[in-house]
């Protein structure tokens, strides 16, 4: 709606203004940002989770667009009316489900910044400042975070770039192992073969010979994005496994073992995944002895996945646990999301590796008219060449804001306080009769389960169906959001709650609240249980 309320549609056809200059929507930007506001004044009085049934939105809208433009004041209506119901509030203050989200004003305003300068930035000429942003944010992102100098984009020789999300990291991580691991293979084989592979790329017919033989590694506890990126690359996946006195991270000889034997087959281990802060528990993989291992395999590329916990590298007394030594010795590649604990709305994965030009190997295809001089003379970087897609979003803008307003100062308070709350429920859950912590508290994640206290030896089966139980009652409310999970090892199969903490807005009253309902949920499911079994005996 422009200041004389017409549509879309009219500001076309009569050109008067330029279709979406400032005096065009002035009005309808106030009121946004006024609901916006609204909307965080009075967000914790709201169910965390949407209780609307599936299809409600499908059978509610017109199944085609309106053939003529409509005022903006009843799209915006629309948004409060029919979108609004259906949002699940992951800024809420008792969102403690899944890793927090974390959205900030300073985002969104880079977002809003970023979409009215709205363009594609793939090569440096395509908008500077998409590509300069980009560059100084991931290297202040770097030393705030401690990585080493490698990673830094300064350094000319390794660098950073912000992604959608730690699974297209991991998958551009393997894309670029791939292409490494070829030109390896490629340059041990026989004289004339390797005749054959002159010029930069290895022909198709080794390269299928090859890759049907690479094999990515990861373990049990590795989120889903590993099977994904090998199911993309039409490769194997092994889930290594793991064990519950080593609190669920993956070590090297157990990573050694399956090499060994993969490698026995014929088969070429090319990708490992290693976890820093695992989705289940936050587990972190013991990198050191990953990358001891992977010595003695030329082809292997070892990506470090820390997409929830990697920015609590900001806070050097957790940096030593969080094993970031190993990370800037043994990784090429490493990830961790902003838009995570990171203060930062989605999407903002933050990707680095030690030798970007195993990205433009794996990604640089130029045609003529994505050519520029700058480009040819190579005094720029075009992203373009450092990922799959070849556009791609202005979202260093967004990072920019809240760096500056929080500094590292505040990115640091902020962590800290999540981490705070989570120590205080673990002595909480320490004094509590009928709960207890299956892993060590990680940062701002406690992984819980219910017990039965009158039967102290009760079976992993018997507290699974507990848990169970609790997790249908917890999923049931609206009042509060938690995810469960399963805890696979060689040991036993444990079901348990996820209690993840560190929301911008989450203070330790509302972490305590979020106790009580978990507390009073699990004596219902005991009391239960109690009288089933009263009845059977
Ligand atoms: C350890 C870990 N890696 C990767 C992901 C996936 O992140 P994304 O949605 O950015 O792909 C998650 C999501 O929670 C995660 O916990």
């Amino acid at each position: 709606m422009d200041i004389e309320g017409r549509t879309g549609l009219e500001r076309l056809a009569s050109r008067s203004h330029p279709v979406c200059g400032p005096d065009c929507s002035s009005s309808a930007g106030y009121a946004a940002i006024n609901s916006i506001c609204d909307y965080y004044q009075s967000i914790q009085d709201r169910p965390v989770k949407s209780d609307v049934k599936p299809g409600y939105l499908l059978e509610t809208l017109p199944d085609a667009a309106p053939t003529d433009g409509e005022p903006f004041e009843k799209i915006a209506a629309d948004f409060q009316s029919l979108i609004m119901p259906g949002i699940t509030h992951w800024q809420h203050p008792k969102f403690m489900a899944y890793f927090p989200a974390i959205s900030t004003y300073e985002s969104m305003l880079g977002e809003l910044y970023s979409s009215s300068v709205s363009n594609p930035g793939f090569n440096w000429i395509c908008s500077p400042a998409c590509t300069e942003l980009e560059q100084v944010m991931m290297d202040w992102m770097a030393k705030m975070l401690g990585l080493s100098d490698e990673y830094l984009t300064i350094s000319g020789v390794g660098g950073g770039i912000i992604l959608g999300s730690a699974s297209e990291s991991a998958l551009t991580a393997a894309m670029a192992a791939r292409e490494r691991a070829l030109h390896r293979l490629t340059r041990s084989l026989s004289p004339a073969d390797a005749a054959q592979t002159s010029g930069s790329s290895t022909p198709i017919p080794i390269r299928e010979q090859y890759t049907q033989k690479m094999v990515i590694y990861g373990s049990t506890q590795t989120h889903s994005l590993g099977a994904k990126a090998a199911l993309l690359l039409g490769m194997q996946f092994r889930a290594v496994p793991v064990s519950r006195s080593d609190d669920y991270s993956l070590r090297g000889h157990a990573l050694r073992e399956v090499m060994e034997r993969d490698v026995k087959e014929g088969l070429i281990p090319f990708f490992v995944i290693a976890t820093v802060g695992t989705t289940s528990s936050g587990a972190v993989d013991n990198i050191a002895e990953i990358g001891k291992v992977l010595k003695a395999y030329p082809t292997a590329f070892l990506h470090v996945d820390a997409a929830w916990a990697g920015v609590a590298y900001a806070l050097p007394d957790h940096r030593k646990a969080l094993r970031l030594d190993d990370v800037n010795q043994f990784a090429d590649s490493f990830c961790t999301n902003a838009h995570k604990w990171g203060l930062t709305g989605f999407d903002c994965s933050l990707f680095w590796i030690k030798d970007r030009g195993n990205l433009t190997e794996a990604f640089d295809v130029t045609p003529a008219f994505l050519r520029s001089k700058e480009s040819d003379a190579g005094s720029v970087i075009d992203y373009r060449n450092w990922q799959i897609a070849l556009g791609r979003r202005f979202r260093s803008i967004k990072l920019w804001f809240v760096l500056r307003s929080f500094g590292v100062t505040g990115f640091q308070q902020h962590l800290a306080e999540g981490i705070e709350h989570c120590q205080q429920l673990a002595s909480i859950v320490n004094a509590s009769a009928n709960f207890e912590i299956v892993t060590p508290p990680s940062l701002a994640l406690l992984v819980v389960r219910l017990r039965d206290p009158l039967a102290p030896n009760s079976p992993d089966e018997v507290l699974n169906r507990l848990n169970q139980a609790l997790y249908a009652r917890l999923d049931a409310r609206h009042d509060v959001m938690l995810t469960q999970t399963v805890l696979k090892s060689v040991e036993s199969e444990v079901h348990c709650l996820r209690i993840a903490m560190g929301g911008v807005n989450t203070t330790m009253k509302d972490v305590q609240e979020v106790w009580e309902v978990i507390e009073s949920e699990g004596r219902q499911v005991l009391e239960e249980y109690r009288s089933q079994r009263e009845l059977n005996v």
